[in-house]
């Protein structure tokens, strides 16, 4: 059930061809937007775009890979002919990178995750600039990590300092865009049972992690024309276990909170 809270909203999403992205594309067609969904391999989401389309907005998924710098522009181009504005930018693709310490990584490996990570987020802020300001009310969220509450975690050298600097990166076009419509914001989601999540903790028992679905309305809360952050980062946390009425069984529930609130 949905509440149209996004309805005749253009959003893009990256990174919408499985786990977290998956799901908040399906939340944001069933809230009424239109949606691009770039894709390395969009073959493989003709399935998702066709159940997307039953909700009766666009849903496309362009062939673009985000470690290829021309796509940007191509991607502003696309989106300024069709729509001639943005008003949602989900940039939520990325990749942990290898799980080496920093003297054992190849150049390769390092290029490849700051490529992903940060600067095709650089560059997706860079290119869709334009079309963002012509929104009435533009709403930015990146996807960061719990990791970089404390980062020197050894191992996870890449992925660490590349989301440290995707919010230095955030906080400073949220300082440059501040006497705009333009919100941005990072979102922490938490353990969750994704690709990536079960590549990090082979051991964990998937089942003990809050799904996709679960993080998706937090993605939903800072895209509403209402939110009320910028230049913040969100963590999604778990509360106290409650107690479902229905089942007797005692469940967690989840929220956001603003970290190192100024
Ligand atoms: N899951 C967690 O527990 C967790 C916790 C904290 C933060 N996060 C963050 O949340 C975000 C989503 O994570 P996830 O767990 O859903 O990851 P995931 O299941 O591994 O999905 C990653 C997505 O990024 C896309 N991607 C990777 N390289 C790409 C490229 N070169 N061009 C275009 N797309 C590319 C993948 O597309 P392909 O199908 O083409 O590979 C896939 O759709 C990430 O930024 C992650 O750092 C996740």
């Amino acid at each position: 059930m949905s509440d149209s809270r996004l309805l005749g909203r253009v959003a893009l999403i990256t990174g919408a061809s499985r786990g977290i992205g998956e799901a908040v594309a399906r939340l944001f067609a069933a809230e009424g937007a239109d949606l691009i969904l770039p894709a390395r391999q969009p073959e493989a989401l003709v399935g998702l775009q066709n159940e997307l389309a039953e909700f009766g907005r666009a849903v496309l998924i362009p062939k673009y890979d985000l470690t290829d710098r021309r796509c940007f522009p191509q991607m502003a181009q696309q989106i300024d002919k069709r729509f001639g504005r943005l008003d949602i930018l989900v940039a939520n693709a990325g990749v942990l990178g290898p799980l080496s310490k920093l003297s054992e990584i190849d150049d390769e490996s390092w290029d490849h995750a700051f490529d992903i990570n940060l600067s095709a987020n650089y560059r997706l802020l860079k290119n869709l600039d334009s079309l963002l300001r012509t929104s009435k009310a533009a709403r930015i969220v990146f996807a960061t990590t719990g990791a970089t509450r404390s980062p020197g975690r050894p191992e996870l050298g890449p992925y660490t300092i590349s989301k440290y600097a995707l919010e230095a990166m955030a906080k400073t076009y949220a300082a440059e865009t501040a006497d705009t419509q333009i919100r941005i914001n990072l979102i922490n989601p938490g353990p969750t049972r994704t690709k990536m999540r079960a590549t990090i903790c082979p051991q964990e028992d998937p089942l003990t992690v809050k799904t996709p679905a679960e993080v998706g309305g937090f993605f939903l809360d800072l895209c509403l024309t209402e939110c009320p952050y910028s230049g913040e980062i969100l963590d999604v946390v778990m509360d106290e276990g409650g107690v479902d009425k229905g089942t007797g069984v005692t469940a967690p529930s989840f929220r956001m909170a603003v970290r190192n609130p100024s």
